[in-house]
């Protein structure tokens, strides 16, 4: 997979005096989710992910607080992108390397995944990762 494919995709939010709400349905995700989990009490200088999904795609949203997101795919082009809006999320597919550092105090990561849980589909050293491209 490219590092073109991933994309940093609006949220609708629909605003009044109370705040806010943002809605995901319809279209606004390439996939139909099977899954949803979200990462918090995150200990400062913590640094997460480091692996590749072989098949599954994610959709990442900082629900509050911040966090960086670095992105390798097969051909070892990168890609950083920082999320900071609830109404914002990160559409990664499957076969790119991603690192989740630089959190701050109270960051939570909500994550949509394309299926349940298979620690088949990991690809979790990033030799393996780079070598499997050499595949292609
Ligand atoms: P992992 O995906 O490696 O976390 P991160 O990418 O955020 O650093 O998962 C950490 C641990 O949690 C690992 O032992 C697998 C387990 N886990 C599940 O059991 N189910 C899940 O849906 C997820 C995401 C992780």
């Amino acid at each position: 997979m490219f590092i073109d494919s991933i994309k940093v995709i609006d949220i609708p939010k629909i605003h009044d005096e109370r705040g806010n709400i943002s809605v995901l349905e319809k279209d606004i995700l390439p996939f139909p989710f099977k899954r949803v989990y979200y990462l918090y009490d995150i200990p400062s200088g913590t640094y997460r992910g480091g692996h590749a999904h072989k098949e599954q795609k994610e959709f990442l949203i900082a629900l509050s607080g911040s966090f960086n997101v670095i992105m390798q795919d097969e051909n070892g082009a990168k890609k950083n992108v920082t999320l900071n809006k609830p109404n914002q999320g990160l559409l990664i597919p499957n076969m790119i390397w991603r690192e989740l550092e630089n959190f701050s105090s109270g960051a939570v990561c909500l994550v949509l995944a394309s299926d349940v849980y298979n620690e088949k589909d990991y690809i979790r050293s990033f030799e393996k990762f780079t070598s499997i491209k050499k595949q292609y």
